[in-house]
């Protein structure tokens, strides 16, 4: 099983040839309303691509909680972890030009009430081979949660490994990468972690921080090192992307159901692989993810 600590939002997107500047007027093409958030994104995209998932999370009492809790119900996520809290549910401004670049502005609402897991979320994650976490949660719950999975280890059983997806960009606190396991940014923010602006140097110098780091590399695929001297590369397919929101929530929660399914890092990588690719050729967050048997057709076809 894997379990999701992390943020739900409700995308509001609006598709435009070109994202208005300062000051600048631009009329947009479509409008959409999509279920999605870091935290719901892989929840949704572990559970399509095959794994036991629960999330653990917060939606508010306004008309977005209920539909969210729903797009996770839908994919097969278990949802006893969601609370509803007073307030608005947290909510994302995504703009998404031509060629598939988003710009996105994330309101955390009822996401920025959660202090870390609470009921039985600890039961939960002890129970689990993945804890995936992202950081649209306040960093003190996010810190508990690695924490949490770090002390469990229920008797015969090994603990949760803890796969942070480093996003929204901000420095990490010493406590909480001593509880990560794996690392997953995009170059972006594998650069704003480490200072450093090639991905082979910032994955090196992440590997300082964590036992294994991917860093994604966008059309150009990904890498992947851990501290006992592996390092791999998987270069991307040769997909027309249309839209990117979540490829990274996608890759990071494929990732993780491969890892648990016991596969070894270079097979874990091409599933991911597949799984983002599949994911920037269609539209939206939670609308965009694979189901397990397009992500095995595509490693068959030979990525
Ligand atoms: O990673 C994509 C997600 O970022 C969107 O679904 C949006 O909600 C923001 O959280």
């Amino acid at each position: 099983m894997i379990s999701v600590f992390g943020s739900a939002n409700m995308d509001l997107v609006a598709y435009v040839a070109q994202a208005p500047g300062p000051g600048e007027t631009v009329t947009g093409r479509e409008f959409r309303t999509i279920p999605g958030g870091k935290g719901a994104n892989q929840a949704i995209a572990a559970a399509r691509a095959g794994a036991d998932v629960a999330f653990l999370g917060a939606v508010g009492d306004d008309a977005f909680g209920p539909g969210l809790r729903a797009a996770l119900a839908e994919a097969g996520v278990d949802t006893s972890g969601l609370r509803v809290v007073p307030g608005p549910s947290g909510v994302a401004h995504i703009v998404v030009q031509d060629g598939g670049d988003n710009s996105i502005i994330v309101v955390p609402g009822a996401n920025g009430a959660v202090t870390g897991p609470a009921g039985r979320d600890a039961e939960v994650i002890a129970r689990s081979g993945a804890l995936l976490l992202q950081l649209e949660l306040p960093m003190d719950a996010v810190v508990a949660a690695a924490h949490v999975a770090r002390a469990a280890s229920p008797a015969g059983e090994s603990r949760a490994e803890v796969i942070l997806t480093p996003a929204p960009a901000v420095p990490l606190p010493a406590e909480l990468l001593e509880a990560v396991d794996l690392i997953v940014p995009n170059e972006h923010e594998a650069t704003a972690l480490t200072g450093r602006d090639d991905p082979g140097d910032a994955l090196e110098a992440l590997l300082g921080l964590v036992p294994e780091a991917v860093v994604t590399l966008g059309a150009r695929g990904a890498l992947y090192g851990s501290r006992d001297g592996a390092r791999l590369h998987q270069p991307a397919l040769p997909v027309r992307a249309v839209d990117t929101t979540a490829a990274g929530d996608t890759f990071a929660a494929a990732l993780a159901v491969a890892r648990t399914e016991g596969h070894d890092p270079a097979r874990a990588l091409r599933f991911a692989s597949a799984a983002a690719a599949l994911s920037v050729q269609r539209e939206g967050a939670s609308t965009s993810m694979p189901h397990r048997h397009e992500i095995d057709r595509l490693m068959e076809e030979g990525l």
